[in-house]
């Protein structure tokens, strides 16, 4: 008799607030792709350090006007600048080992004499950065490649993430008491959209408000109400001829990419600690006068669903409540991400 296929296991939520499933959930996010801070990727003769995901990766980083580096020396590991400067190489402070700004090691003061130094190890691995319209992804360790997670989302936003003309308007951090998942879970359903944000309802034809699960991610698809604006849709696009209203894209793991009729948004979900979670949020838009208010209404759901999510952190303190029925339709985000939790930190901790 064929065995009936087991349901696949989902991460109950509550099991990150533990500090130890914050540390093992470092191994996914390096293989991840991160957006980048913007500035950091404008021209110009200044080296940029930073650190990646502070609190869980602490990865130290630098952006030279030829690459993104490691900002640490390859001798023994002291970091090698520590504010944005302009210098034509980086100098190790500790022993004075010199790189290029591509990362290639030019001087170590006393190895001069040693056979097969320098070798592959004693230069700074350059780390691709990905362009995408005005976003700028990086992987350390990447297990997808980025032209895999282009060829899924190009037919749905590959041309209006590149739409010309889109100027950086609005950027803000906001740090939430809550995990990063539970943002995530948030974002990647609508049922909530009534009740945590009327406002925005109101722009949306809810009957028709749907999902798409993608290998690298989800999308929902936000049908326009009768009097909104819709998106300028490219020709040959999946829902060429519909009113659609804005297009809602998760990157796994915590990356948000939303495209609207006026401009984009992106939010990154950056993990601090178990119950701690910086999001940054950064919008672009085409006309800094004409989208004011377009971009304050974005501004408005956001606080409502860091409201919402915090709420939902509060109750993950419950020994009572665990997690309930999820509806397969209008919740199948929800699904999709706890199971390739589940997964992803099984694999952190066999790896
Ligand atoms: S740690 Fe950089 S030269 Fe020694
Ligand atoms: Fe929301």
């Amino acid at each position: 008799m064929a065995e009936t296929p087991s349901a696949p296991a989902l991460l109950d939520p509550r099991l990150l607030q533990d500090p130890k499933m914050h540390a093992r959930s470092r191994a996914l996010f390096r293989a991840s792709w991160q957006l980048l801070d913007p500035h950091l990727l404008e021209e110009g003769p200044e080296l940029r350090p930073f650190v990646m995901l502070p609190g869980l990766l602490d990865e130290p980083l630098v952006r030279t006007p030829w690459a993104l580096l490691p900002n640490v020396c390859t001798h023994r590991g002291a970091t090698l600048i520590e504010t944005p400067c302009q210098q034509r190489s980086l100098r190790c402070p500790y022993h004075g080992r010199r790189f290029s700004l591509a990362g290639r090691c030019e001087a170590a003061p006393g190895f001069d004499e040693l056979e097969g130094f320098p070798s592959e190890a004693d230069h700074l691995p350059e780390i691709e950065v990905e362009e995408w319209g005005p976003l700028r992804f990086a992987s350390l360790d990447p297990l997808t490649s980025f032209e895999d997670i282009r060829a899924e989302l190009d037919p749905w936003i590959g041309e209006l993430v590149e739409r010309p003309g889109q100027v950086l308007l609005r950027e803000e951090d906001h740090h939430i008491s809550a995990n990063w998942a539970l943002y995530v879970e948030n974002y990647l359903e609508g049922l909530h959209l009534p009740f945590v944000h009327p406002d925005l309802s109101r722009q949306l034809s809810l009957p028709s408000y749907r999902y798409e699960t993608l290998e690298c991610g989800t999308l929902q698809i936000g049908a326009a109400s009768a009097e909104q604006q819709c998106l300028d849709l490219p020709k040959g696009h999946p829902l060429e001829g519909q009113r659609i209203r804005a297009l809602y894209v998760w990157l796994w793991p915590n990356t948000m990419i939303n495209v609207y009729p006026w401009g984009l948004s992106m939010n990154r979900i950056e993990p601090r600690a178990g119950d701690e979670t910086l999001v940054r949020y950064h919008t672009w838009v085409f006309d800094h006068i004409g989208s004011r208010n377009e971009v304050s209404a974005v501004a408005q759901t956001e606080a409502e669903d860091q409201q919402i999510v915090r709420r939902v952190q509060a109750g993950m303190r419950s020994s009572m409540v665990g997690p309930g029925t999820l509806h397969p339709e209008h919740e199948a985000g929800v699904v999709e991400f706890r199971r390739r939790l589940a997964e992803a930190l099984a694999q952190c901790s066999t790896s």
